[in-house]
């Protein structure tokens, strides 16, 4: 008679729904109560019909679907003491002590300090007569599972986030796309890529697609930048090649941390070279879209190991994120992963490139 409820937080990103699906899945058959908490923290601060208990049919025919079905939004009153409180009160009523939150290191950092927070808030709920002391002793520990869900791939821990891969997919397919007609008319094409400070999504794409420069958030170029840039680009043309592509990140600055755009690569390219040079960004079509056939391989085994990682879970039990280790799925402790993601952060923040990648890891 376990109740579990899983939630998505944060930005979206392709495969949530698969993982949705497969945490609920999962949780039915092993004879647990599922949920729905809708729109992310916010639905469980709001409670009403914002937390719904999932069946095996509600999850039927999302596999396939991008985006999340059940929502997400980021959330001012979790933040705030009053708003967990109602949080944990609304998952008491329902008998819910088993948490799958779907998002970034943030969301996976909030719902940590739920748990650890979890019996206060419960002392709180007795003592304003909100819950009884019975429910109070039957639900005094919440357990929570991480899945990462992000296109970025930059949380540590893990070789691959949910969403990674459809987004390479897109990023690629726009490039392929742009390559024909940059070579009929002989163009420059600049592509802005997202992927916030993680060059995971630009690099990979530089590499698989033939760009001739990638400017990237971990390494950033020299300051004589736009000789080397345009000296490349000669050399490629002057080769016999008939088009160039220079991938941005969204994220790349120089060695003095200011920002590297689009815009200020094609004026290099414009004034130096005078190419045709255009600009695309490539925006929120990254994160949009059915998810590839990895997505929902990945979304699904880590989706039903979430659901297992909770079942095996004791009150002693730190909490774990479902993390890829290669080929396998792996229970990792999610604050080792979510302090170092966040160092990372720091690290890049602080122009300390090196540190940030040395600290990153395999990911
Ligand atoms: O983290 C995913 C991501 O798409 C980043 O690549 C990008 O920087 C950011 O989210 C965009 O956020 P928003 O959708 O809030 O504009």
């Amino acid at each position: 008679d376990k109740g579990l409820a899983v939630f998505t937080s944060g930005g979206d990103s392709q495969g949530m729904n698969a993982a949705v699906r497969a945490c609920v899945r999962m949780a039915i058959y092993v004879g647990c109560k599922a949920y729905f908490i809708r729109e992310g923290y916010q639905g469980m601060v709001d409670g009403g019909d914002c937390i719904q208990e999932a069946t095996w049919a509600s999850v039927s025919s999302i596999i396939h679907r991008g985006g999340t079905i059940i929502g997400s939004a980021r959330c001012q009153d979790f933040r705030e003491r009053a708003g967990r409180l109602k949080a944990a009160n609304n998952l008491v009523q329902r008998g819910i002590t088993n948490l799958v939150v779907i998002g970034g290191d943030g969301s996976l950092t909030g719902a940590n300090l739920f748990r650890q927070e979890w019996s206060s808030l419960l002392d709180e709920l007795e003592k304003n007569n909100t819950i009884t002391s019975e429910q109070k002793n039957k639900y005094n520990v919440l357990h929570i599972v991480g899945l990462v869900g992000s296109i970025d791939n930059d949380f540590c821990g893990t070789d691959m986030t949910i969403g990674t891969d459809t987004a390479l997919h897109r990023i690629i397919e726009a490039i392929d796309a742009i390559a024909s007609t940059a070579y009929s008319h002989q163009r420059t094409f600049i592509m802005e890529v997202m992927g916030r400070h993680c060059g995971y999504l630009p690099v990979v794409a530089g590499v698989i697609s033939e760009a001739d420069y990638v400017f990237l958030p971990e390494y950033p170029p020299p300051q004589d930048w736009p000789d080397r840039l345009t000296l490349k680009l000669d050399q490629e043309r002057s080769a016999g090649q008939r088009l160039n592509i220079v991938i941005v990140a969204e994220g790349a600055c120089d060695r003095e941390g200011n920002p590297i755009s689009a815009e200020d690569v094609r004026k290099v390219i414009d004034a130096r070279l005078k190419h045709d040079a255009r600009i695309t960004v490539l925006g929120h079509v990254q994160r949009g879209g059915n998810p590839s056939a990895f997505d929902r391989v990945l979304a699904c085994r880590m989706g039903a190991e979430a659901t297992l990682a909770l079942m095996e879970a004791t009150p002693d039990s730190v909490p774990v994120v479902i993390s890829l280790d290669g080929n396998q799925t792996v229970r990792v402790p999610l604050m080792e992963c979510v302090e170092r993601t966040q160092a990372v952060a720091k690290a890049m923040k602080e122009h300390r490139w090196a540190d940030a990648v040395k600290l990153r890891g395999r990911s």
